[in-house]
C-alpha cells in the first residue's frame, strides 16, 4: 500500500545545502521510483527556490509543503507567511502545530485558525499531535483527544477528511528514543476511532519522532500507520533513500 513520507528539514540547512539535498532527492527518485508519496518541507527561503525550480513535474516527483503558515489570509502579521501565496507558487501542504511551534507559543486556538486558513487556501494541513512526556496509555489517549477536539472544533466532516494527522510524541522527537512501532500502531488506531466518533471522518495518521533508516520499515508495516514524518533522517540522502523505498 502507498504511504505518505514527509521530510521536515526544519531550519537545519544553509540555502546551498538545501539545494544540494534537493539535487540528491531528485537523483534518488529518478533512479528508483518509489510507490510512496513524498512531501518535502524545507525552510521558507529554500521553499521559494525549490518551488521556482519545481516547474517540471517529471523531474520533481514529490510535493512541497511548508513548515507553518500565518493564520490570516493577508494582513499585519510581521514575519508570517500567507498560505495563499504559498499555494500560488506550487505548495500543496503545510505542517501545522508542530511541537516546536507549540513550544514557541502556538496553542490549539491558533492551530484551529491556521487549519481553516490552510483549507481556504487549498493547502492540505498536516496537523501534529502528541503528548509531551511519556505517560500511561490512558492518559496520553485523553491528552491527544483533547488536543484534537480543540484543534478541529467546529470543522465539518469534509474539512477534517482533508487533514493528515501526524502523531508525534514530543519525547520521541529528535531524541533517538522512538515510540515502538507496535505501540504507535495502537495509538494510531485510537486516533482514527476518536476522529470517526467525534467528526464522522476518516483520516490518515502518520508517525513522527526519531524515525530513521533502521526503524522506518517497522512502522510502515503496520496497517494503521499511513506514513512517516521524518526530521533528522530526512537530511541524509543515504537514510532518506532507504526510508522512501520500503
Ligand atoms: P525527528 O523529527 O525525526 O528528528 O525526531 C521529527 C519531527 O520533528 O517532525
Amino acid at each position: 500500500m502507498n504511504k505518505i513520507i514527509i521530510a521536515n528539514w526544519k531550519m537545519s540547512l544553509s540555502l546551498k545545502q538545501s539545494l544540494n539535498l534537493l539535487a540528491n532527492y531528485k537523483q534518488a527518485l529518478k533512479s528508483k521510483k518509489t510507490k510512496n508519496q513524498i512531501i518535502v518541507c524545507p525552510d521558507f527561503l529554500s521553499l521559494a527556490y525549490l518551488a521556482a525550480k519545481k516547474q517540471d513535474k517529471r523531474t520533481f516527483p514529490f510535493y512541497l509543503g511548508s513548515q507553518t503558515i500565518g493564520h490570516l489570509k493577508y494582513g499585519a502579521l510581521t514575519g508570517e507567511i500567507s498560505a495563499f501565496n504559498l499555494k500560488k507558487i506550487g505548495v500543496n501542504y503545510s505542517i501545522i502545530g508542530h511541537s516546536e511551534r507549540r513550544q514557541m507559543g502556538e496553542d490549539n486556538d491558533l492551530i484551529l485558525k491556521k487549519i481553516k486558513t490552510a483549507l481556504n487556501a487549498k493547502l492540505r494541513p498536516i496537523v501534529c499531535f502528541g503528548e509531551k512526556n511519556k505517560m500511561s496509555k490512558k492518559k496520553s489517549q485523553a491528552f491527544i483527544e483533547k488536543q484534537i477536539k480543540q484543534c478541529f472544533s467546529g470543522l465539518k466532516k469534509q474539512e477534517v477528511e482533508k487533514i493528515i494527522i501526524a502523531y508525534e510524541p514530543v519525547w520521541a522527537i529528535g531524541s533517538k528514543n522512538p515510540c515502538l512501532a507496535k505501540d504507535a500502531n495502537l495509538i494510531h488506531k485510537e486516533i482514527k476511532d476518536m476522529v470517526l466518533k467525534n467528526f464522522s471522518a476518516s483520516v490518515k495518521v502518520l508517525y513522527g519522532g526519531s524515525v530513521d533508516d533502521k526503524n522506518a520499515k517497522d512502522y510502515l508495516a503496520y496497517e494503521n500507520i499511513d506514513g512517516l514524518l521524518v526530521g533528522g533522517a530526512s537530511l541524509s540522502i543515504f537514510q532518506f533513500k532507504k526510508i522512501i523505498n520500503y
